[in-house]
């Protein structure tokens, strides 16, 4: 309960979603590091792995860009089903549909830099749930909107500044 879980780094954790964000599919690393089997996986909510840590902007700016069709990166910490947790760096990539609808969605995660994760993200994602606990989502959208124009950077350009 509660330990950090690791992945050798070369090795990438994937899976797809429909357009709701349902997985349809996930490869055998997702299936050994979350510790769930297919059939607890398959047709379930992608947030069947959402860590209490991780604040509701992250999310909210993933399916914004998807939905505008952008690939997304995001830094993002998953609970397994015993309760450990495990870090990940996300690129999300959106895929349409023959009428142009977002058909789905394809993540594939790779580990992230320890020392990124300790002094970057988990203090970011500290204060992002601080200011959702006490103004939510508007107020954790507005903290992360300044924190970027006060360094001139776009979103992107700031997760991988560190
Ligand atoms: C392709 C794809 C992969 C996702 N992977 C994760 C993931 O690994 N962990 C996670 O918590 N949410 C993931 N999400 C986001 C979830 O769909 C959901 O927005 C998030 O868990 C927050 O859940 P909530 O909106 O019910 O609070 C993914 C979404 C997509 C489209």
């Amino acid at each position: 309960m509660n330990n950090e879980i690791f992945f050798p780094e070369n090795e990438f954790i994937i899976s797809k979603t429909d357009a709701k964000g349902k997985i349809t599919y996930c490869n055998e690393l997702f299936i050994n590091v979350s510790g769930y089997d297919t059939k607890e996986l398959i047709e379930k909510p992608h947030s069947i792995l959402r860590h209490q840590d991780m604040p509701k902007v992250i999310f909210k700016k993933l399916w914004d860009d998807l939905q505008k069709g952008h690939e997304v990166f995001a830094y993002v910490k998953n609970k397994t089903k015993h309760g450990d947790y495990y870090w990940v760096l996300a690129f999300v990539t959106p895929s349409h549909g023959a009428n142009k609808q977002f058909a789905e969605y394809f993540s594939v995660r790779r580990a992230p830099n320890k020392d990124t994760v300790r002094n970057f993200i988990e203090p970011l994602y500290r204060d992002l749930l601080q200011q959702e606990r006490t103004g939510g989502i508007s107020a954790s959208a507005r903290y992360l909107e300044d924190l970027l124009k006060q360094k001139g950077l776009t979103y992107e350009q700031f997760i991988f500044s560190f």
